[in-house]
């Protein structure tokens, strides 16, 4: 029942590796042995060329599209997964949105979409993957995708904040209810990509709140789920790449 702990001719799902920080994480799963289902809900094309390059890499992949706006088709897509890759050992629950919203514009239909996707697609996600290994015998990882803002009070993204935190204590708990079967951490980014609408000034502006005055790059988030996934040792972790932002807080400056 024991992980082998090597991404090495394991399988991964990635949700939302499409693009951005999913497809570093799926194809550097690939660089080190997986194979890996690409997870998409719009971006068809962009999955494809990310299903091409980790071919490319010598490694099987396949995509995959779902919504997960409802948490209720989670286990159809697990399904779907043990059966176009043959089981999983991996998930990377990845695929997200960020909302701006201040806490007297955001009313509880957004905060409950956006737990929705964020939080509750991941958990269902999760228990469906746990379902399948336990009736299998086998054992797996899951990395969540948090984000370092969830330790200070993000007053610009309310509904994304409160979906962060409640995916930080639910990876917490799934350590716990799913050992020793299933190891389970998180990662948490800083500043590494631009939201979709704004280009790299808005990084460059916000470089100077974290300690290492910088921003992170895709490949950086990328390696911290290999590592993580390759740990033997280590569960209901969450390792921050964050360049130190969440130890000085102060976010926005
Ligand atoms: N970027 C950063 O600097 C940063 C910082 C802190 C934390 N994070 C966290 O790291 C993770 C990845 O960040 P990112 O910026 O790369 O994410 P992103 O581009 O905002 O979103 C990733 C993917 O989520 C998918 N998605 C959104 N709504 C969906 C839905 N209803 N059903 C299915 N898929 C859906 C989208 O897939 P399609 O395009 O296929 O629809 C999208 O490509 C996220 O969890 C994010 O919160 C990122």
């Amino acid at each position: 029942m024991e992980s082998n702990c090597r991404l090495a001719g394991r399988t991964a799902l990635v949700t939302g590796a499409a693009k951005r920080l999913g497809r570093a994480i799926a194809t550097a799963f690939a660089r080190r042995g997986a194979d890996v289902v690409v997870h998409y809900g719009r971006s068809r094309e962009e999955a494809e060329e990310t299903v091409d390059a980790i071919k490319a890499l010598g490694r099987r992949a396949w995509a995959v599209s779902c919504d997960l706006a409802a948490p209720e088709n989670a286990a159809g897509l697990i399904a779907e997964v043990w059966t176009v890759a043959g089981g999983l050992d991996l998930l990377v629950n990845n695929a997200s949105v960020f909302p701006e919203g201040d806490f007297a514009a955001t009313t509880l239909d957004d905060i409950q979409t956006i737990l929705d996707l964020n939080a509750f697609s991941p958990l269902e996600l999760s228990r469906a993957f746990a379902r399948r290994l336990e009736a299998a015998d086998g054992a797996g990882d899951i990395v969540n995708l948090l984000d370092c803002r969830m330790v200070e009070y993000d007053h610009r993204h309310v509904a994304y904040h409160v979906s962060k935190r409640v995916l930080f204590d639910l990876t917490r708990m799934m350590a716990l209810e799913f050992a020793p079967r299933i190891k389970v951490n998180g990662i948490a980014p800083g500043l590494i990509l631009p939201p979709e609408g704004k280009d790299e000034t808005y990084l460059a502006e916000l470089a100077h709140t974290n300690p290492l005055q910088r921003y992170g790059s895709p490949d950086d988030i990328a390696a911290a789920a290999v590592f993580l996934a390759e740990a033997p040792f280590i569960t209901g972790q969450v390792i921050y790449v964050d360049g130190g932002r969440h130890v000085k807080g102060r976010m926005y400056g």
